[in-house]
């Protein structure tokens, strides 16, 4: 028996390589994917081999460029926002996390992967649904779900045991459960459990306080085409390079936290404070290229399918035909939204002040309060406002009619 585990290297995912080992009896493959969460990784290798994991077994594989390229970007051409504000940061890195734990089972001549999210949250369900859609006949082991150690203390006498180490801020109790990727930074649970107490100012890591941002705005212009980012300020780079950047200045500005309370697809409610810099300039920035290029009809559109397709990657549909069919057609929509924009970035905020594009729709010599010389003939207005007034006027001439007056 073999089993390829989601493996950070941490705490909780040590002590489930050893008890996979132990209570399962089985052989563990390790995949550490580098998602940009901008920590080393070859002590991760180290502490795999320390509990007897073959060097063979230990994947650790730099996903950045796949993760941006092939699941963030496609995520961003629809400007996806789940119930308002969440850029899904979490939720878009789990299906990578599956294809890749089903691609190494396959390659391994294992039969069931592992992951480390409890039996409460999204991601047991994001990991599962994606490797079940990939490979029918996997093996999902959840130890969290399995397993008796309930409690902090007894997981500690675990790792104790089987002599995983414990650094020393994980003996007392974790203050709250991160998960970074280059996209966003999400913080769960502990002094974040009551909703009605503020967050502390030290669970934001990556984004610097709003007070302590610079007091002169700062100007970036991102180029895209067919809907994606290209360029920053001219310079062409890929796409992990791009977010990486714009985490950058996001960062320092101050710009992309969010306390968030949101509905979990198991049920419940849960509270997270996140930290997107990149995304939130990102998005800012997309919106100011459609807002040239795409035609309202097209625009209208996808506005309206967005939030069923946030909602199905936020409930781990990544890998669905629904989702499929959605991507369709929002990259349908995509194919002229190329161009540029110009942001500006000051305390917090990312606003867009400018944007130009070859495939503009946008026509002066249509929309100008000056003379347009014939492009259009003020006096259409009238019949297409007669025409649409006329329900209008019938409903009114009804109700008045129905009221007896
Ligand atoms: N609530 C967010 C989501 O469902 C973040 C989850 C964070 N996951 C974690 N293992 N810390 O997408
Ligand atoms: C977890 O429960 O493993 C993290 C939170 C979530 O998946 O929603």
């Amino acid at each position: 028996k073999k089993v390829v585990l989601a493996y950070s290297g941490g705490l909780d995912t040590s002590i489930i390589l050893k008890w996979l080992q132990t209570e399962y009896g089985c052989e563990v493959v390790t995949f550490t994917a580098d998602l940009g969460q901008g920590e080393e990784l070859e002590p991760a290798r180290e502490k795999a081999l320390m509990l007897g994991i073959k060097p063979e077994n230990i994947h650790i594989v730099d996903v950045r460029e796949e993760f941006v390229r092939d699941f963030v970007f496609p995520m961003f051409r629809a400007n996806a926002v789940y119930e308002g504000l969440y850029l899904l940061g979490t939720s878009i890195a789990r299906p990578l996390i599956s294809q890749h734990l089903v691609r190494i089972a396959h390659e391994t001549g294992a039969d069931a992967v592992a992951h480390g999210a409890t039996g409460k949250g999204n991601d047991q369900v994001r990991f599962e649904l994606s490797a079940y859609a990939l490979d029918p006949s996997i093996k999902v082991i959840a130890p969290w779900r399995e397993w008796d150690l309930t409690s902090r203390t007894r997981l500690l006498e675990f790792a104790e045991a089987n002599q995983i180490p414990i650094s020393k801020d994980k003996r007392g109790e974790a203050p709250f459960s991160v998960d970074a990727n280059l996209l966003h930074t999400s913080s769960e649970g502990k002094v974040l459990e009551n909703p009605g107490d503020e967050a502390p100012d030290y669970v934001a890591q990556r984004i610097v306080a709003v007070e302590d941002a610079p007091d002169t705005p700062e100007f970036i212009e991102v180029g895209f085409e067919r809907g994606d980012a290209v360029s920053i300020n001219g310079e062409a780079l890929s796409p992990a390079t791009i977010l990486a950047r714009l985490n950058d200045y996001g960062a320092r500005h101050g710009i992309g936290l969010l306390d968030f309370v949101e509905n979990r697809f198991v049920g419940m409610k849960s509270r997270g404070v996140y930290e997107t810099p990149g995304g939130t300039i990102l998005l800012e920035a997309h919106r100011g290229i459609e807002q040239i290029t795409l035609d309202s009809g097209a625009g209208h559109l996808k506005d309206s399918i967005m939030p069923r397709y946030a909602e199905l990657i936020y409930n781990g549909f990544w890998f669905s035909p629904e989702r499929e069919a959605l991507q369709a057609l929002i990259d349908k929509t995509q194919e002229h939204v190329t161009g540029m924009v110009k942001l500006k970035l000051y305390k917090g905020s990312v606003r867009t002040v400018a944007r130009w594009s070859d495939h503009s729709l946008y026509s002066e010599a249509h929309v100008t309060f000056e003379d347009d010389a014939g492009a259009y003939d003020q006096k259409d207005a009238a019949g297409f406002i007669r025409l649409n007034a006329l329900r209008l006027k019938l409903i009114a001439t009804r109700n008045a009619r129905v009221a007896g007056k």
